[in-house]
């Protein structure tokens, strides 16, 4: 009955630490349909880190992965699905969004996601001299992007629950 309700893929869009995972997590749960992560997806198909494919691909390579995990993953059953913070920069990605999903701008401001991402080493983009600047510089670039997303809920307000009731309620 549920599943049924659920007629799109809901792609969770935004930076790194707006909480696209835990939400989405969340929401999944809350509609009882299916989480998928398409870091995890191209991971599990690379049977590397996303931090190791980066070191040894290039950041291209990550991209031509991460396109074709979506494509995949958007013609599978309706479900939550998560996608790394440069997915929707791809004009060839936001269509296929576009088309086949709805898509959801977890909006954060600068400190609420370098609070978030500091202590954590993983994102290979961040391993600069200055990950606080650079992690202002791709919000900047960024933003104006993520607002073509279909709808945009506030991260950073509440917990990890009531974010997924609001992009439940908006959906
Ligand atoms: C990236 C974000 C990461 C991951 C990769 C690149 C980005 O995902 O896809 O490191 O370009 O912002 P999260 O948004 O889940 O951290």
């Amino acid at each position: 009955e549920f599943m049924a309700r659920l007629k799109k893929t809901v792609v969770m869009v935004g930076m790194m630490g707006a909480g696209k995972t835990a939400v989405g997590t969340a929401l999944a749960r809350a509609l009882a349909v299916p989480f998928l992560d398409s870091d995890e997806e191209i991971e599990r198909a690379a049977n590397r880190t996303i931090a190791e494919i980066f070191a040894r691909d290039g950041e291209p390579f990550f991209r031509e992965k991460e396109s074709q995990v979506l494509s995949r993953l958007l013609k599978g059953t309706p479900c939550v699905l998560s996608t790394g913070g440069g997915a929707f920069m791809s004009e060839a990605n936001r269509r296929m969004i576009r088309e086949q999903g709805v898509s959801v701008w977890l909006k954060a401001d600068l400190e609420v996601l370098w609070q978030r991402v500091r202590h954590k080493a993983t994102r290979p983009l961040l391993r600069t001299p200055n990950p606080r600047e650079t992690l202002r510089a791709l919000l900047e670039a960024r933003d104006p992007v993520y607002a073509q997303a279909d709808l945009v809920v506030e991260s950073g307000e509440g917990t990890v629950e009531q974010m997924a009731v609001r992009v439940r309620e908006a959906l």
